[in-house]
């Protein structure tokens, strides 16, 4: 007699074959077509971390080093109407892009607020003096550890401490600016999920807003996600500038981008944004296109899928409201252990 043995898949697996199914199922894409209202450069793919999860400077992935035109930067903007938000980030680090300033500079002089993201880990107080003088207010930098030792076996080449340091002369510039905003991207990786309490409560005094969100671990495919939706949405097709020039509708396509050649993509260099954004739509829509048939196989629609107990499959946010820590600061300046303990009593989470 023969006696077969099943054992019990793991939450990882019954969670990757979920999304599996959901990502699946026949869907009709169908793209919402608003205004142009964001613009997203990826402006260099030069880092000098290398994370453990990078597929653009990870240990397994393969390095590059192209870095974007001042003037494609310049010819994007231009075309957006001005108010609308500019993010500035990069496939690498954007502090490595040696126009970086330039490119916020140029961006702001056309009436534009602009969002800069960064690992943190290279940006002395005469650098934030710089953007701060110029109109930069908005910073998020990816932290995904409050351990030093931790921090440094996934960013490496990274230190928890330099980034703090950037995050704590911020604190100090926002005592004379108070629209200073700063957020923490965190990726859940390691002990990160089991700890999301934890770390919350070391982030509280410090930042304004943490996002946990899931780790892609292949291109187009996520694990330690919020949770699994019944059934697939529509992304919302953006437009994110390459440091190539070419533009993609998703952070998907920027990962496959860097690991294809993705010639299809319109370029820059020969449309305008709106073209762009169009083609980009109409391609979404037909499951026979390039772009189409990476959308059937593609889990990045979580993004966009619904809040759940606070969270997105992809990521949660948790907001602080620093303000009334801020008013209780003033009058005990110089005490960083009064700072903190009457921060961490006074400040409550707005979500
Ligand atoms: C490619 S990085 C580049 C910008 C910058 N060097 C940084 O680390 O913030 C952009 C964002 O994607 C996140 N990221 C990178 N690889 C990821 C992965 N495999 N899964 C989830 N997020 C990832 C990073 O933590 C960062 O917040
Ligand atoms: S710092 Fe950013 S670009 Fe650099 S290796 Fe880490 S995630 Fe990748």
């Amino acid at each position: 007699m023969t006696e077969t043995t099943t054992r019990a898949k793991s939450p990882r697996t019954l969670e990757a074959e979920a999304l599996e199914r959901a990502t699946a199922v026949p869907f009709v894409a169908k793209a919402d077509r608003a205004p142009l209202d964001m613009l997203s450069f990826a402006t260099t793919e030069t880092c000098e971390l290398s994370c453990v999860f990078c597929h653009f400077n990870g240990p397994n992935a393969i390095k590059k080093a192209k870095t974007i035109a001042p003037a494609l930067v310049e010819k994007g903007v231009r075309e957006l109407s001005p108010g609308k938000m500019v993010y500035f980030a990069a496939t690498g680090d954007f502090f490595q892009d040696p126009n970086a300033l330039q490119h916020l500079r140029t961006t702001i002089a056309l009436g534009h607020p602009v969002h800069v993201l960064s690992h943190g880990q290279n940006m002395p107080p005469p650098l934030i003096d710089d953007m701060l003088a110029m109109g930069v207010r908005e910073f998020r930098f990816s932290v995904d550890h409050i351990e030093p030792h931790q921090y440094a076996k996934i960013r490496r080449g990274g230190e928890l401490q330099r980034v703090l340091d950037t995050i704590d002369y911020l604190t100090e510039r926002k005592q004379a600016i108070p629209d200073i905003n700063v957020e923490i991207n965190c990726i859940l990786i390691g002990d990160a999920k089991e700890r999301m309490a934890e770390f919350t409560e070391f982030w509280r005094p410090r930042i304004d807003a943490i996002n946990f969100h899931a780790e892609y671990y292949d291109s187009l495919k996520f694990r330690s996600v919020f949770h699994v939706p019944e059934k697939r949405n529509d992304c919302h097709i953006q437009l994110y500038v390459m440091p190539s020039g070419e533009i993609t509708p998703c952070c998907a396509m920027m990962v496959k981008a860097h690991e294809e050649d993705l010639t299809w993509l319109p370029d820059i260099r020969e449309v305008s944004l709106q073209d762009a954004y169009d083609r980009l739509c109409d391609m979404y829509e037909d499951p026979d296109s390039e772009l189409g048939k990476i959308c059937s196989k593609c889990q990045w629609w979580i993004m966009w899928s619904e809040v759940k107990d606070g969270a997105t499959p992809y990521m949660k946010t948790i907001r602080f409201d620093r303000r009334a820590g801020w008013l209780s600061r003033v009058p005990i300046l110089g005490s960083a252990a009064v700072w903190a303990k009457a921060t961490l009593n006074g400040l409550t989470a707005r979500r």
